[in-house]
């Protein structure tokens, strides 16, 4: 790129600093998908992953011919790979014991949360879980990929700040839900937006309407790359799957020209593969989708996001590109997607309207410093939610706020409620959006014993007070 682009980049965004502003469209050169990497797994038994997390200060170019300090995660089992923003990216059979150990190059303690996973407690990454690992410090986590589907991992420490500076990856639990051929290819899309300055660094000021919105970016990252570029064969189908890291942008994803089944969600594979045009994606969720793409001859596509009202006026900046699409030769068709999504049982539900009550409500009297609260309460304040193993409970998740919420349960999934019943076409959840003003209601079973955590995953609102502990008591 030359000097000339750069400034130009650069002024660009001088020029545009406001929050419904982003710069992927402030393209030069299309810079390739960059996949994440698969870590390395030292352990040549099958059935077990063993590999190496090395969190650390790195650098990576977000803007061509700029460079941004982040934290990162680097792949420790393998001399020559650098540390790279998503992290590797663990992917193992169903069943297959993880064994990941953690080492703290970072200047701050830290810790890994396995985002989705139904893990021991003990091993949650969460301080409730564990003391953080200090600087220098080492960590193993283990526990058993129970289930299929497409998870995340990410500090649970300041989390506002260290996923916003680049630890986060993902985990994908391989299923046997689509006949082997079924997909061309299976790609793994990790969305962030980060807001940077001029200079293509890291902002470091965090204003009243990041506390208050959740920080959103000014660049919208898949894969850590602004805008790329992706080549596929016209006519194929492909999986995607989508995790959404940022600290509180909403992403609606839309895909014009091609046609987009839903396989999976935040907990494994649906039992239908139904059609979707869009897809909102709320902090910490994720998404799985079949997409069968049209003839070259259609041109390239754009993968968009749309805007999402959420409350307190957040303006609109219209669709905002995430990455190309771009259609080379095609293949032979395909036959239809047979998907053979494994049944979900629906949990039974408590015949009282609701066995418990949690209120998520926001205080933006000072609107410089805003407070979140579960049950009028800031963490640690609040008091926990405690329940006996083996319990079904019914909840009513009940939205006082001026904005929406994307609240997220750990150690379980659960099941939404549509008009009392469990809505299993939308699979098992673990993290949902809460809208404003409104209720949303639950059903889980708490039969994982232990500590867990229940927070806003907007991550200023979570470090702001919206979050509460979960004790299911043995
Ligand atoms: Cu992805 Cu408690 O977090
Ligand atoms: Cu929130």
């Amino acid at each position: 790129m030359s000097s000339r682009s750069i400034q130009s980049a650069a002024w660009r965004l001088l020029a545009c600093a406001g929050l419904g502003c982003t710069h992927a469209d402030a393209q030069d050169e299309p810079t390739p998908v960059r996949a994440p990497v698969a870590i390395t797994d030292l352990d040549p038994d099958p059935a077990v992953m063993r590999a190496v997390l090395v969190a650390e200060p790195a650098e990576v170019e977000y803007l061509p011919g700029t460079t941004a300090a982040v934290w990162a995660y680097r792949d420790g089992g393998d001399p020559s790979a650098l540390a790279s923003v998503p992290g590797p990216l663990i992917r193992v059979a169903r069943g297959t014991t993880i064994e990941i150990e953690l080492r703290n190059a970072l200047p701050v303690e830290t810790t890994i949360h396995w985002h989705g996973l139904r893990v021991p407690a003990a091993q949650d990454g969460t301080p409730s879980a564990q003391v953080p690992v200090p600087p220098g410090g080492r960590f193993t986590y283990r526990f058993e990929a129970r289930d299929a589907g497409t998870f995340w991992f990410h500090p649970h420490v300041a989390a506002d700040v260290q996923i916003e500076r680049g630890l986060y990856g993902a985990l994908v639990v391989d299923d046997d839900a689509a006949p082997a051929g079924s997909f061309d290819a299976d790609r793994v899309f990790v969305l962030d937006d980060v807001k940077l300055d001029a200079d293509g660094t890291l902002s470091t000021t965090t204003d009243a309407l990041d506390r208050m919105l959740g920080r959103q970016g000014n660049v919208l990252l898949v894969d850590g790359v602004r805008r790329p570029s992706l080549p596929v064969r016209g006519g194929a189908r492909e999986r995607w799957r989508f995790v959404n890291a940022a600290n509180g942008r909403y992403f609606r994803l839309r895909l014009q020209g091609a046609r987009w089944l839903e396989l999976a969600s935040d907990g494994g594979p649906l039992p239908q593969a139904r059609p979707v045009d869009t897809v909102l994606l709320v902090p910490g969720e994720r998404r799985e989708l079949a997409v069968e793409l049209p003839a070259a001859d259609a041109g390239p596509l754009v993968l968009e996001t749309l805007h999402t009202d959420r409350g307190h006026d957040i303006p609109d900046p219209g669709p905002l590109p995430l990455m190309d699409v771009v259609l080379e030769d095609d293949r032979e068709p395909l036959p239809p997607l047979v998907w053979n999504g494994p049944a979900i049982a629906p949990l039974p539900v408590p015949e009282a309207a609701a066995t418990r009550e949690v209120v998520l409500s926001e205080d933006d009297e000072d609107a410089s410093d805003p407070r979140f609260y579960i049950d009028g309460l800031a963490f640690p304040e609040t008091s926990p939610i405690m329940v006996p193993a083996g319990t079904v409970e019914r909840w009513r998740v009940r939205n006082d706020a001026e904005m929406d919420h994307p609240l997220h349960v750990h150690g379980l999934f659960f099941q939404p409620l549509a008009d009392g019943a469990p809505d299993l076409a939308r699979g098992w959840k673990d993290t949902i959006n809460i809208p404003r003003r409104t209720s949303v209601e639950l059903v889980a079973r708490f039969d994982n014993v232990g500590q867990w955590m229940v927070h806003c995953h907007i991550l200023e609102h979570a470090e702001r007070g919206m979050m509460t502990m979960l004790h299911v008591m043995p």
